[in-house]
């Protein structure tokens, strides 16, 4: 039988029940005191259950194609572990837009439509593109987090440890849609295409609710609002700017995201997230 995951040996994960308590915080400018970063940062999480609904139905779709059992027991793993991020996040936006008084249904709208159209009409094999390439942008900022100690620097919040706990568990379980793709389809150039798609719409989809959250909370025509925007995105830390080789390396032929063994941004932070088990 032919061995399909490509995952480094002994490589194990499995889904954490964490616990967090999130009420306090999100009523308040969590990410350090800063309007556009915790806005920012809030409009990411507003793709996370539609978002890993998408990645588990695309993956699960071509389940019975694939013979390697260690793949099928990464998919599994891949499933718990996005299905848990998927509550979590839920947890997290409803919260949100009660205390900050957000209308959910028009930060959702767009992204809503755009599921339904991948749904209905998109080939499985190039929605699965489109979760490879996602899962890739989840991983590159995954990474960014765990390895710089310049994020969060003052908000020791359960909404930063929410956000630790999904980093480390998307770096975990980073190449399980990669090898699944490479299995049951490999095409480089609609992996390319994907990874432009995916790129765009998730960019839009958070700067346009990031717009949204921070007209809401009358911080949209503050020029300190946009300033702290080039900073936080392109200068320090600079989260786009730093994002960009890695992002680019995904357009390789021999890509595989294992190529870059992440694995010790695991272990530091696996004991140091006080996540109960
Ligand atoms: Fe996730
Ligand atoms: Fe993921």
């Amino acid at each position: 039988m032919k061995k399909l995951s490509n995952s480094p040996e002994g490589h194990q994960f499995s889904p954490r029940k964490p616990n967090f308590s999130l009420q306090q915080a999100l009523a308040s400018d969590w990410y350090d005191g800063n309007a556009f970063r915790t806005a920012f940062e809030n409009a990411f999480s507003m793709l996370f259950p539609l978002g890993e609904r998408s990645f588990i139905e695309s993956v699960k779709y071509f389940e019975k194609q694939i013979n390697d059992p260690s793949l099928l027991n990464e998919m599994k793993q891949f499933y718990g572990q996005e299905s848990v991020h998927r509550k979590e996040h839920q947890n997290y936006n409803e919260l949100l837009c009660q205390l900050r008084g957000y209308n959910m249904e028009s930060l959702l709208d767009a992204q809503k439509k755009r599921y339904d159209w991948a749904k209905n009409t998109l080939p499985p094999k190039r929605r699965l593109a489109g979760t490879v390439a996602a899962e890739h942008l989840t991983a590159i900022l995954a990474d960014d987090l765990l390895r710089n100690k310049d994020h969060f620097t003052n908000s020791g919040t359960h909404v930063a440890k929410l956000w630790y706990w999904h980093a480390l568990e998307e770096t975990e379980h980073k190449a399980v849609a990669f090898d699944v793709y490479a299995a049951v389809c490999g095409s480089l150039k609609i992996r390319r295409r994907a990874l432009l798609f995916a790129t765009h719409f998730i960019m839009r989809d958070v700067l346009r609710s990031t717009v949204l959250m921070l007209k809401k909370d009358g911080q949209l025509w503050k020029i300190r609002t946009w300033v702290d925007a080039v900073n936080f995105l392109f200068i320090k830390p600079g989260i786009l700017r730093r994002a960009f080789i890695p992002w680019l390396q995904f357009l390789r032929k021999d890509f595989h995201p294992w190529k870059k063994d992440n694995r010790d941004v695991i272990s530091e932070w696996e004991n140091s997230i006080p996540i109960k088990n």
